[in-house]
């Protein structure tokens, strides 16, 4: 269960939330925990979920280890604030700063060889539904942003499929709805790494996920888990979701 905050909260709004957030999933053993805050509020993240099955990550990260790439953050430099995990090609990412599924791939490897754990984002936007190019666009997504990693590497990723109209406005898609794309990135899985890869990957759904609809969700088999952008914000909503 991953909570994506986006550009939202300070350090000091950090540790308001963990101070409530910690007691309410002491007890969830059922999931990994994951907490995506902004760069700037990793280290109080990672200091208060210290002692806590919560791991920490960062939003985004950069392809190379160091260099002239003002404005990004790279892998050693996450790492050693203390995070385990990245989010990779968030469609945010891809819509307002230029990610292609090439970046995506680069800053993917980049991600597991600097030891954290990226999750990345795939997912269509309402006029490539609309038109009938879901599975297409899963397909070349996968294929050029996830599709050039060795099978190893690809053993160490989480993917989440998170439709673009889902994300932020409410609408959620069925569990139906989501887990026929989570079949389709599935066979892609599949196709390129086989059955016992494909089988063990972890797919998580996001998009509008809330604390009334994460039961119906998680009731489908192929759904693994959810990143939650808005409902991750409030201790205790997030909570609830965590445990579902
Ligand atoms: P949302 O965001 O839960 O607010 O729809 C999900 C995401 O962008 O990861």
């Amino acid at each position: 269960m991953a909570g994506n905050w986006k550009m939202y909260k300070t350090p000091a709004e950090t540790i308001e939330f963990f101070e409530r957030f910690r007691g309410l999933v002491e007890q969830a053993t059922h999931c990994e925990i994951a907490i995506f805050p902004p760069f700037t509020s990793l280290a109080a993240a990672v200091e208060m979920a210290k002692g806590t099955r919560i791991r920490i990550g960062a939003q985004n990260i950069a392809w190379a280890k160091e260099g002239a790439f003002t404005g990004e953050i790279s892998g050693p430099m996450i790492a050693a604030a203390g995070a385990s995990h990245a989010l990779v090609g968030h469609s945010e990412r891809r819509q307002y700063f230029g990610e292609t599924d090439d970046t995506v791939l680069k800053r993917t490897q980049a991600a597991l060889e600097f030891g954290l754990t990226p999750i990345v984002c795939v997912g269509e936007r309402l006029e490539e539904r609309e038109s009938g190019r879901t599975e297409d666009v899963l397909s070349s997504q996968f294929a050029k942003g996830i599709g050039g990693l060795t099978a190893a590497q690809f053993e160490k990723i989480v993917i989440a499929y998170e439709p673009v109209w889902a994300i932020g406005t409410g609408k959620t898609a069925t569990p139906e709805i989501a887990a026929e794309a989570h079949r389709a990135i599935r066979a892609q899985a599949q196709l390129k790494f086989g059955k016992d890869a494909a089988a063990a990957i972890r797919i998580l759904y996001g998009g509008s996920v809330k604390p009334d609809n994460v039961r119906a969700l998680m009731g489908q088999p192929e759904i693994d888990g959810a990143l939650v952008g808005g409902a991750s914000l409030d201790a205790a909503s997030f909570a609830s979701i965590v445990n579902f």
